[in-house]
């Protein structure tokens, strides 16, 4: 964990965090000692024009110059904060040349994150040191928030539309993600992490794809991973569906009235096209995952047969 910027900023992490973090102290100083100014007037003129017998009081009359001032010297200061401030923005709005574009999609309540090559990875996006990023946001449901405090930056997820933000990370280190737009039951635990590498190690663990035996153990990672988590206990608690605990082999009641048993195949349905059976008593809320391959789901199986 990298030490904080300030007593109220996290760390920099990325190239334009400084930009921001320059205005935010200056706007913030700024108040503080006008704060004080202004207060420290106000007593001052409070004691020293405070009624007193045999006093009358005067009307103020007329100043132009310090109307004048006080009318030119905040336009002053306005103006250099939209320059600074626009500035800083452009930088980040636009992707510099050469950006790698990265696809972010948001679902209740997890973030996938998809590589130009096609490969789509849960929770966690590694990206290379210095090397700017173009980051193209989607919503497969509501409204969601891709929030990097590390990078000073946020931008909505959007249903229906892409929505795009950038940034050059610029330390190797990580990064934490957070949904900054209220979706739901498990907001709060819609987190994803960015793994900042060198080059060379990016390179590698673009080569090295996915290299696993679909065992429980992996199944626990990617129960964790994809956010499962989320919405599926594993012992037996409630939440928005249904509990693995003692998931495999289970008699459940779809919401059509039928029953079945719950086996392989119903499994990898319910996590490529989740509303096809929906168990009773529970929304059609998931989202399909489709980022996982059916060496993904052997392990997920794996696990579930686990959690007796
Ligand atoms: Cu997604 Cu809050």
């Amino acid at each position: 964990m990298q030490n904080p910027e300030s007593f109220q900023l996290p760390p920099q992490l990325a190239t334009n965090a400084p930009d921001v973090d320059v205005l935010y102290n200056f706007i913030y100083w700024f108040s503080v000692a006008f704060t004080a100014l202004i207060t420290g007037f106000m007593l001052y003129f409070i004691v020293k024009y405070r009624r007193r017998p045999g006093v009358k009081a005067q009307p103020a009359g007329h100043n132009t110059v310090l109307e004048v001032a006080w009318t030119v010297l905040p336009l002053i200061f306005i103006v250099f904060l939209f320059h600074y401030g626009f500035k800083a923005y452009v930088r980040t709005a636009v992707a510099a040349e050469g950006a790698m574009e990265i696809r972010v999609m948001a679902a209740k309540w997890k973030w996938d994150f998809g590589y130009p090559s096609g490969r789509v990875e849960p929770s966690e996006l590694t990206l290379p040191v210095g090397k700017p990023v173009k980051f193209i946001i989607s919503s497969e449901d509501v409204l969601h928030s891709f929030f990097v405090p590390g990078a000073r930056m946020k931008k909505d997820a959007v249903p229906g539309m892409y929505t795009s933000m950038s940034f050059t990370p610029a330390q190797i280190g990580t990064m934490q993600v957070f949904c900054a737009e209220y979706c739901g039951t498990s907001h709060s635990g819609m987190l994803a992490t960015i793994k900042v590498v060198s080059q060379e190690d990016f390179d590698k663990f673009m080569k090295e794809g996915e290299n696993f035996e679909p065992t429980a153990e992996v199944g626990a990672t990617l129960y964790k991973k994809n956010a499962c988590n989320t919405c599926h206990s594993i012992d037996g608690s409630k939440m928005p569906g249904p509990t693995w605990k003692g998931i495999f082999g289970r008699k459940e009641t779809m919401s059509d009235g039928t029953t079945l048993t719950i086996d392989e195949n119903y499994i990898k349905e319910s996590i490529q096209k989740p509303q096809a059976k929906v168990v009773q008593g529970f929304q059609p809320v998931m989202p399909p995952y489709t980022n996982l391959t059916d060496k993904h789901i052997d392990a997920i199986i794996a696990y579930m047969k686990t959690l007796k």
